[in-house]
């Protein structure tokens, strides 16, 4: 009888080559976890994995890939089978921030968009979560945002795709409870990262006036839900507050604002 070679273990972390991702995939090589670092900049990622490596002495795998192809998923998917990783953790982080009025914004943005926050992290839950049910075990981290309780003007493609996101990570947590596999989503608050064009936004500001976190809150806040298996974590009391209080605000409030304040790009570009 011939055994299999052993899988390596791995948590999968999307966008981990910066902000709140890679804040994630160092708490989670702090508890000695290798790690698989997916983006899309060879640079960066070759960066964060000398960091992980040096700092918590883990196995740090990189993948440099576009995760607005459609083929994406079925790209890290092969390559885990190829390198014979085994992901026990998956973190659907990658995002990307469009500031515009839909009818304004460059069609490719708008693609990308629904393509990073809605139809890759939907293929990874199915090709992972089917590997994890199959194994009763495992962890899937959805992250969608606050603003998945805000259909507003501006946001209009990135509030309601994380919408989605979370919906589809209440639903599947559901359906994985019975197999044991856990489904978290984190829901951000303003958190200080690449995100945020710092031209437009004083980052350093926003973060004195704790108006924005720093992402290792929010990534240890993440990370402890997981182990907990908790259904939702939204880091930060005021951005709780915040998630009841949004739904309550007129609409006509909302348009007032958009009409008077001229925040909004209503050109023929995407300001993100
Ligand atoms: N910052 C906030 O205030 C906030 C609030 C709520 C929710 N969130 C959510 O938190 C998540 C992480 O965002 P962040 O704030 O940490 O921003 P970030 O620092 O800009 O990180 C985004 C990550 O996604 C990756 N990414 C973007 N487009 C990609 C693509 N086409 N292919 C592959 N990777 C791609 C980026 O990689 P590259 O740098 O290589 O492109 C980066 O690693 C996002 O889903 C965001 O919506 C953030």
């Amino acid at each position: 009888m011939t055994l299999g070679v052993e899988k390596t273990k791995i948590a999968l972390v999307t966008g981990g080559s910066s902000g709140i991702g890679f804040a994630i995939a160092c708490e989670l090589a702090a508890q000695k976890n290798s790690i698989l670092l997916v983006s899309n900049q060879a640079a960066q990622l070759q960066q964060c994995k000398t960091e992980i490596e040096n700092r918590y002495a883990v196995q740090c795998f990189i993948l440099n890939i576009d995760l607005t192809l459609s083929s994406s998923a079925q790209q890290i998917f092969d390559y885990c089978t190829a390198n014979n990783l085994e992901t026990e953790i998956l973190v659907n982080n990658a995002g990307m921030l469009v500031f515009s009025e839909t009818a304004a914004a460059a069609i490719e943005k708008v693609n990308a968009i629904l393509q990073l926050h809605i139809y890759t992290p939907t293929m990874l839950c199915c090709l992972f979560g089917a590997e994890m049910k199959s194994k009763k075990r495992g962890h899937i981290l959805n992250v969608s945002s606050i603003s998945s309780v805000m259909p507003y003007p501006g946001i209009s493609l990135y509030g309601p795709t994380k919408t989605y996101l979370r919906y589809f990570t209440r639903a599947l947590r559901s359906e994985m409870k019975e197999y044991q596999v856990n489904v978290t989503c984190l829901l951000p608050g303003a958190t200080a990262t690449a995100l945020y064009d710092p031209k437009r936004i004083n980052i350093s500001l926003a973060k004195k006036l704790g108006v924005m976190h720093p992402s290792e809150f929010v990534a240890s806040k993440a990370v402890k839900a997981l182990h907990h298996r908790k259904a939702e974590c939204i880091p930060g009391l005021a951005n709780k507050i915040t998630m009841w209080l949004m739904p309550l605000l007129p609409s006509f409030i909302i348009e007032l604002i958009n009409r008077k304040t001229n925040l909004l790009d209503k050109g023929n570009q995407s300001l993100a």
